[in-house]
């Protein structure tokens, strides 16, 4: 039988920031991670600031996550160059003199809601404000916490998964699924960079998972808020409530919600 291969050169938007780590990832050592298809190179400073270079030495290439982290300076493993956290080579090994031209891309990098954020594109352009809202990771009132999942597809496959939860009556019938999925009404909005789907399903039977959070008896007012915020962030809030106890109208007391 003749095997379908799947390719994924892809391109994607630079000027956006892209969560590149969990903030427990990047410790003061090197770490690296291959974002937007280019290799970084991560570290925490001496004083706890974290750093995001190019990981690919000046000279020959060499990844610079294969090398030390000395006095908050990478030394590339190969030929002993060392590199600044803005990506400026300071030192040469045998060399009096160094290229002006020797240095690594840095990139704007900010650390929030328990992320490490990385701006793929120009420096100048990274506007800390932008960074997709994430608070729940830091909010007292919320339990939790998070894990690295790898997704062997292009990155769209997931995001379109996530934003289709239609899916959930067929795949997941056995736990958060049933007809009202696919069946209920939604609502879609946007703006120039993200997109909202509400979906709520009244007064329906909860499927065996909310059920069972619930742990009350009979039917329930269910809904799926989806948030996109290009090119690569999603929050899903999900919950259910007794019918009839105003979580529709923006009373979630009576009812079980969790955001992911
Ligand atoms: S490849 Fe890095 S110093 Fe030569």
């Amino acid at each position: 039988m003749k095997e379908t291969k799947f390719t994924m050169n892809y391109s994607f938007p630079k000027n956006a920031w892209y969560a590149c780590a969990r903030d427990v990832e990047v410790k003061k050592e090197l770490f690296a991670r291959k974002i937007a298809n280019e290799p970084l190179v991560m570290y925490r400073t001496s004083d706890n600031k974290v750093v995001v270079l190019q990981d690919a030495c000046w000279h020959r290439l060499l990844p610079l996550s294969k090398g030390k982290l000395i006095n908050d300076q990478v030394i590339c493993g190969y030929h002993g160059l060392n590199y600044n956290k803005e990506g400026r080579c300071t030192y040469m090994p045998s060399q009096e003199t160094i290229n002006p031209s020797a240095c690594v891309k840095s990139y704007a990098a900010v650390e929030k809601h328990r992320y490490i954020w990385v701006w793929m594109g120009d420096p100048a352009e990274a506007n800390e404000s932008k960074v997709p809202d994430l608070h729940w990771n830091n909010d007292a009132d919320w339990a939790g916490d998070g894990e690295v999942i790898y997704g062997k597809c292009n990155y769209r496959l997931i995001l379109d998964n996530l934003m289709d939860l239609t899916h959930e009556t067929f795949i997941h019938g056995e736990s958060i699924g049933n007809d009202a999925v696919a069946e209920a009404p939604f609502e879609v909005t946007h703006t120039d960079n993200s997109v909202t789907v509400t979906r709520w399903m009244l007064d329906i039977e909860p499927p065996p998972f909310w059920k069972g959070q619930l742990g009350k008896e009979g039917n329930v007012d269910r809904w799926q808020i989806i948030n996109f915020q290009a090119p690569s962030t999603i929050t899903i809030d999900v919950g259910v409530a007794l019918k009839n106890t105003g979580a529709f109208e923006g009373d979630r007391s009576q009812g079980v919600n969790v955001l992911f």
